[in-house]
């Protein structure tokens, strides 16, 4: 299949329009220097528009499309108090003129109460937020008690995310599209990557699976989980590719043989930054001034270094990095961030 006939099945979903495509793809000149390994560029998904930008843009173009088909009149999504998820459909549903309510789970203690962040971007998009302390079940719990007492009181509440995993489909075709955006960046700047090194638990790993698959690319690509809430990652991005192939009537199937998922990277837990993380977030601010985030980029960033510190990947490769976004999130977490020891007044002799 070509990258054409793979975009022309994406194209025939229905979808709303919340961003501009496609993101860059740009060489890291400064950061491949400094490893001195791989080739590496960046797919910019931290600038897909929509509230300071994030994986989730693409994938409420098609989501939300369907909420609107199905006639809902308000959202009811569910993840963690700082999720990116939550922040972009805050905005995406202000676009729709669609009510959203999020029931966010607590997963740092009291620091998850200061209104900062993606917590911060919720309220001033006008979402209602309820903040809960509940393992992910009591959450999807809690959602769709509210979603019944909504219904109770005359209104349709589509519920999405966390109480309703069961079908990605449109989650991961938003990635196949990426992946394709990828595959055609790559040829006009005339290389091809033999890597693609990303932040991901399911979908978005499962969008570039099922690309990878259908286009025949032999990529290897590399999911760095945030997260372990038990599950198997890999088997949960098999199915979610596969049911996406067959929802897409792509013929091709996903090897869970062939996918790569680490939860080498995720350190104490979902949402607490690893060392290594926030070195690499540092380090690549000041060298490329970009912006990674604490919780899931970083840690992805810090599994490349230490793949390349290992020589798992030399300067014969060429390694796409996907940024997911969620960089919005750094001003929730400066408590975290003091350990980078960032000094103010250096040069204070020379004034
Ligand atoms: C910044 C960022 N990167 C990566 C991910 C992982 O996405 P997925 O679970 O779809 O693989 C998320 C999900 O919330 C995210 O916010």
């Amino acid at each position: 299949m070509t990258v054409g006939e793979l975009r022309e099945r994406i194209n025939t979903l229905p979808r709303v329009k919340l961003t501009e495509l496609p993101t860059p793809l740009h060489e890291l000149k400064r950061l491949t220097e400094e490893f001195g390994g791989p080739r590496l560029f960046m797919k910019r998904d931290d600038l897909t528009g929509l509230a300071f930008g994030g994986n989730k843009t693409r994938m409420f173009e098609f989501l939300l499309e369907r909420a609107l088909r199905e006639g809902a009149d308000c959202i009811i999504g569910g993840a963690a108090v700082q999720s990116n998820y939550a922040r972009q459909l805050a905005a995406a549903c202000a676009i729709l003129g669609l009510e959203c309510y999020l029931v966010l789970r607590r997963v740092r203690g009291a620091a998850d109460d200061r209104v900062q962040g993606n917590l911060l971007l919720d309220l001033l998009a006008g979402a209602r937020v309820h903040i809960i302390d509940a393992d992910p079940e009591g959450q999807a719990a809690a959602m769709y008690r509210l979603a019944g007492n909504l219904e109770k009181k005359g209104h349709n509440p589509f519920v999405v995310r966390m109480a309703n995993d069961s079908d990605l489909t449109p989650d991961v075709a938003a990635y196949v599209e990426c992946f394709c955006e990828i595959i055609d960046q790559c040829g006009t700047t005339g290389f091809k990557p033999t890597h693609i090194y990303i932040a991901s638990y399911d979908s978005t790993q499962a969008g570039l699976e099922l690309a990878n698959e259908a286009l025949g690319r032999g990529i290897s690509i590399v999911g760095i989980s945030p997260a372990d809430w038990g599950g198997d990652v890999v088997a949960g991005i098999t199915r979610y590719a596969n049911q996406a192939a067959e929802n897409l009537g792509l013929s091709c199937r996903v090897d869970g043989k062939h996918v790569i998922n680490t939860k080498d990277y995720i350190g104490r837990s979902y949402g607490i930054p690893t060392s290594e993380g926030l070195h690499m977030l540092k380090r690549t601010a000041e060298l490329e001034g970009i912006f990674l985030d604490p919780v899931y980029t970083s840690k992805a960033m810090a599994a490349l270094a230490d793949h390349i510190r290992k020589g798992r990947l030399t300067s014969e490769d060429t390694v796409v990095f996907l940024h997911t976004g969620g960089s919005a999130v750094l001003f929730a977490y400066t408590d975290e961030l003091s350990a980078l020891n960032l000094k103010l007044n250096l040069y204070e002799n020379d004034l």
